[in-house]
């Protein structure tokens, strides 16, 4: 069983504080010591301690980083980056279940495959009434859970031509999705955007720009603090500075956000590099992206007062994302007003904003529950059922999600993508 995060990390420190030799000596001893006991105590030993070494590693490296950044401390932004995209230790690189009940977080994707069927039966729609070419790509595509439900409802009900594109920066995403989809299905793998010809189809991605490091600034006495990272005693710690950095200043004019004293808020200036990357790889068609987030209005809501940056651990909200740096997700709710002036920028031209469930239901989602009813509540009809209602029901989790249309070189208007 995996530690506690907080107990965890002690042990990672303490580690750390030995050096590597020590954290080996220790992995000999109990290896020897265990294996006569059990074969099955030996391997369990030994697998939390090749863990423990693994944050060992990060700690490290993040260590490094800070004692050699101006200052001795980095943005929450590039922490963020190393936690969760280091090469080798961050969260989303690293061989280890994230989605799903053995993993930290479950996603829409993921808990049905209704959701990728209904896509590509409402792909196929907008391709065919207007005319729009039968290219999808799908960024940040996870286990490709989505993308196994989408293509087989397409094998099975569309049958025309169609390219698939994976674009995920994840290898063992990239590993977990290939092994799921091959051979059956026809797909195009990629690791960024940067790789991809430019095209005229359809860019999807769900839960990406929630998963992007974000900036963190906060008001105080009335003056801008950015949150920087530490590190000292062997912790991790938090330390405001004046905010100078032009970009963020430049967001918060765009937004239009002022802070309210002791505000704290997520600065997302990896989605600009995003929207301006999905934009340069359409010469014509739509962006799709499904996420939570918040409007401007309701960033300024007293409740959100303290920002929305978590951890997920094992299904467990962590306020403290600093625990832990590469076991946990580290997630924020997105700014969508700025996803579409921004997308605006870029030529991206907002055609719908709806709640994921009202999404859904325009989509076509009633017509899978209409064509699959089972009297056996134990059949797989019936949990399939009961996943459609669970997306559109008005206290289930699609009502913290938006789905959010954008157009690129067209002039659609919502009517024209819904067969309602
Ligand atoms: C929160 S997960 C969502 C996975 C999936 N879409 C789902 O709904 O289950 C975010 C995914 O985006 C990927 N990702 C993050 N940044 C990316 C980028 N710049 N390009 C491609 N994939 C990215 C991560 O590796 C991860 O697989």
């Amino acid at each position: 069983m995996a530690l506690h995060p907080r107990r965890q990390k002690r042990k990672t420190l303490l580690l750390y504080e030995k050096g590597f030799s020590g954290g080996c000596s220790i992995l000999i001893m109990g290896g020897t010591k265990f294996k006569l006991l059990s074969l099955q105590y030996y391997k369990v030993f030994t697998m939390s301690i090749v863990f423990n070494r693994k944050g060992v590693y990060m700690i490290t490296y993040l260590r490094n980083l800070i004692f050699n950044s101006p200052n001795k401390l980095i943005s929450y932004a590039e922490y963020i980056g190393a936690a969760l995209y280091h090469p080798e230790f961050g969260y989303y690189m690293k061989d280890k279940q994230k989605i799903g009940r053995l993993g930290d977080f479950i996603t829409t994707s993921n808990i049905s495959d209704v959701y990728g069927r209904m896509m590509a039966k409402w792909f196929s729609y907008v391709c065919e009434t207007s005319k729009l070419a039968p290219v999808f790509c799908e960024i940040g595509a996870g286990n490709g859970r989505f993308a196994k439900a989408f293509l087989q409802e397409w094998n099975e009900s569309i049958r025309t031509p169609l390219h698939y594109f994976i674009v995920e920066s994840s290898p063992y995403h990239r590993k977990l999705q290939a092994e799921l989809l091959m051979p059956d299905f026809s797909f195009v793998q990629l690791e960024s955007l940067g790789e991809i010809e430019k095209f005229e189809g359809m860019v999807f991605s769900n839960e990406l720009f929630d998963a992007l490091p974000v900036h963190v600034i906060e008001k105080v006495s009335g003056q801008l603090y950015e949150i920087m990272v530490g590190f000292q005693n062997n912790e991790l710690y938090e330390q405001k500075v004046p905010l100078t950095n032009p970009a963020i200043f430049s967001f918060l004019e765009e937004s239009n956000i002022e802070l309210k004293e002791k505000q704290r808020i997520e600065i997302p200036l990896a989605m600009e590099r995003m929207l301006q990357e999905i934009s340069g790889v359409l010469t014509r068609g739509l962006v799709v992206t499904a996420d939570y987030g918040y409007t401007n209005k309701e960033w300024m809501d007293l409740l959100r007062a303290k920002g929305s940056l978590r951890g997920y651990f094992q299904h467990q909200m962590m306020d403290d994302v600093l625990q832990n740096p590469g076991e946990m997700d580290i997630t924020t709710h997105i700014h969508f007003d700025y996803l579409i002036q921004k997308g605006e920028q870029f030529d991206l031209e907002v055609l719908s904003k709806l709640r994921q469930d009202e999404f859904l239901l325009k989509a076509g989602i009633l017509k899978e529950l209409e064509n699959h009813y089972d009297s056996n509540p134990f059949s797989e009809v019936s949990k399939r059922n009961r996943a459609i209602r669970s997306l559109i029901m008005p206290s289930g989790m699609s009502t913290y999600f938006q789905v959010i249309i954008q157009q690129k070189g067209w002039k659609l208007i919502e009517s024209d993508v819904f067969d309602v």
